[in-house]
């Protein structure tokens, strides 16, 4: 490396405007993280450095068959968003994102990158025409569709599980119920880490197919079942002491959310828990971004709420104690006791 050339001066001190401009330019230039992850994941790129020691981009360029100057250049640029450590033109992955990007690991977030990818260029498709009407072009999801949706659901989930757990206290639970659980990825991690709990996962019938497929696959079938229905009747097993509302509140309504909890309060047994693990706003509804998109991203069939909207819904569905965890940046759990 060469010898870093020396500075004249601490740089100038920027006014108002020019910090906005800092600001807004940083903005639009955070569109190119998703387009170089995407392109380097599709061509084997990231999968090839997951699995190797370190690589040259020569090497890797050969051994992909890409032209080696715009390889360096993907690289650094992910080198420079902390996923690759680089030296001129050898890299190799940092640690915790070997198991996101091997592609023979049981996470490979492939899945959900490629959702959130195909979100960006609905997104930026529908936009203006949501602003002005409201409204937003239905895509019906077709059975592969749907399978690819739910894989990708268990990417995004699955790094949660771990924070889920730890928050959550299931020694003394029996019997959770994981409304909207997808393929069950909550429902198997928890019950995989206590082995007093067992799980009902309720989903749509194109869904819970698939789900007792990864229930079969860890080999927990007998301590976890796919139900296929709507969560707004399906029947709810009489010894449900905790019911898991994971990623789903967002796609209802105020109604709906309220619907929800009153059921599940309804039906839990005397101590049992309503768990809530979503994207939210904090009271001022203006933080963080990730809550304010992710309530664009429901359009008008969904939305993200507060804190303070749960509290409000679980006291009035007889719910007591309400607490609020933090899981992560952009996740909360917020739980309520049945006396
Ligand atoms: C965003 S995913 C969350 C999956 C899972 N809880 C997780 O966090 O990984 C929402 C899930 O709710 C399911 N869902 C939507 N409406 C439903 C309904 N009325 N009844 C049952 N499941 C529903 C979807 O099929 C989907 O699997």
């Amino acid at each position: 490396m060469k010898e870093p050339v020396p500075r004249t001066s601490e740089a100038p001190e920027a006014d108002e405007m020019e910090t906005a401009y800092d600001h807004v330019q940083q903005l639009e230039w955070s569109f190119a993280n998703l387009p170089v992850l995407h392109a380097a994941a599709e061509c084997g790129l990231l999968g090839l450095i997951a699995t190797e020691d370190r690589v040259t981009a020569t090497q890797a360029a050969d051994q992909l068959g890409l032209h080696p100057a715009a390889t360096v250049k993907i690289l650094r640029a992910l080198a420079s968003m902390g996923i690759l450590r680089g030296q001129e033109d050898t890299f190799e992955m940092r640690g915790g994102y070997r198991p996101l990007f091997d592609p023979g690991s049981a996470i490979h977030h492939a899945n959900g990158q490629r959702h959130i990818f195909e979100l960006s260029q609905m997104w930026a498709r529908e936009l203006p025409g949501f602003l002005e009407t409201g409204a937003w072009t239905k895509t019906p999801r077709d059975p592969e569709s749907m399978a690819r949706f739910v894989g990708s659901m268990r990417a995004l989930s699955y790094g949660m599980t771990g924070r889920l757990h730890q928050a959550l206290d299931l020694t003394q639970s029996r019997h959770l119920v994981d409304f909207g659980g997808g393929l069950g990825t909550y429902s198997i991690e928890l019950c995989l880490r206590t082995p007093t709990l067992r799980a009902t996962v309720i989903d749509v019938e194109a869904v819970a197919p698939l789900t007792t497929q990864e229930i079969d696959r860890h080999g927990l079938s007998d301590r976890v079942e796919a139900l296929a229905g709507d969560y707004h009747q399906a029947p709810l097993p009489e010894d449900m002491d905790v019911a898991l509302f994971a990623n789903v509140m967002h796609q209802e309504r105020r109604d709906g959310v309220a619907r929800l909890i009153d059921r599940a309060a309804a039906a839990l047994r005397p101590g049992g828990r309503v768990v809530v693990v979503d994207f939210t706003l904090e009271e001022s509804r203006a933080e963080p971004s990730l809550g304010a998109f992710f309530a664009i991203n429901m359009r008008l069939f969904g939305d993200t709420y507060t804190p303070g909207d749960f509290r409000d819904w679980m006291t009035a569905a007889g719910l007591t104690d309400v607490t609020r965890t933090d899981l992560g940046p952009n996740k909360l759990m917020i739980v309520g006791h049945k006396p």
